[in-house]
């Protein structure tokens, strides 16, 4: 794992976007993973800029998206979906239909989940995935547990996860239980992975995670110490405990 730190927040999002900026240029069909959180926001932000104010071309550029609340359809304020659309998607040259984020509506979602893998590897893989990091060591939604999901499958999400994220709900009742989220094997397979760590309430599994140098289901984060390239960029914050 190669570790960058930077100052803070605004300066680690440039150097996320500006890592992103300079495959993009280089494979203009580049087949991006993508995150939602709070995390990868001022990544966007940045990317929205190289594209307007440097021209930076999405248009044969694909994306997918990590995962999806189950229950809850694009049009709905707090889905994947229109988080996507809404920070990035609406802001850029992307052609919406390359743009896949898992369907928390689908009729069956165990098919649709091999479905999901299948529709990744037909564009050729993913060739960068930027991953946020759960306080409780969750990539994606695979939660600490003693098995983990090798594809794309349904997902119980663990108390802390509804509760960290029921800042973005009216209240915690609101949080969808279950969401359909790419397994550990789907981003491993991604050709490079970028993961962002961002503030304090980070900085405790980020120490387990750099420090410690061991993987364990309990951690599903450290599995990617298998991966053979990662780069890392957290903030000050995240990084010193
Ligand atoms: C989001 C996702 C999650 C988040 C993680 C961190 O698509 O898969 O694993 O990356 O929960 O979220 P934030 O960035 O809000 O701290």
């Amino acid at each position: 794992m190669k570790v960058i730190v930077e100052k803070n927040y605004d300066e680690l999002s440039k150097r996320a976007a500006s890592l992103l900026e300079e495959e993009i240029r280089n494979n203009p069909e580049l087949v991006l993973g993508l995150a939602t959180g709070s995390t990868p926001v001022g990544t966007y932000e940045e990317l929205i800029r190289a594209h307007r104010e440097r021209g930076l071309d999405f248009s044969k550029v694909s994306t997918f998206n990590l995962d999806e609340y189950i229950g809850l359809d694009g049009e709905h304020p707090n889905s994947y979906r229109y988080f996507m659309n809404e920070k990035l998607f609406d802001h850029i040259n992307i052609n919406k239909e390359k743009t896949y984020v898992p369907n928390g509506k689908a009729q069956n979602p165990i098919d649709y989940c091999a479905e999901y893998d299948g529709d990744i590897e037909r564009a050729g893989g993913i060739d960068i995935q930027i991953l946020g990091i759960g306080t409780n060591g969750h990539i994606a939604f695979n939660e600490p547990a003693d098995e983990l999901s090798v594809g794309t499958s349904v997902v119980q999400l663990t108390k802390s996860t509804i509760e960290d994220n029921s800042r973005f709900f009216d209240s915690m009742d609101e949080v969808p239980k279950t969401a359909i989220s790419m397994g550990i094997g789907s981003i491993l397979k991604a050709r490079k992975i970028i993961l962002l760590a961002s503030g304090k309430n980070k900085a405790p599994i980020m120490q387990k995670l750099l420090k410690e140098n061991v993987i364990s289901t309990k951690l599903p984060a450290s599995l990617l110490l298998l991966h053979p390239d990662v780069t890392v960029i957290v903030d000050e914050d995240a990084y010193n405990i």
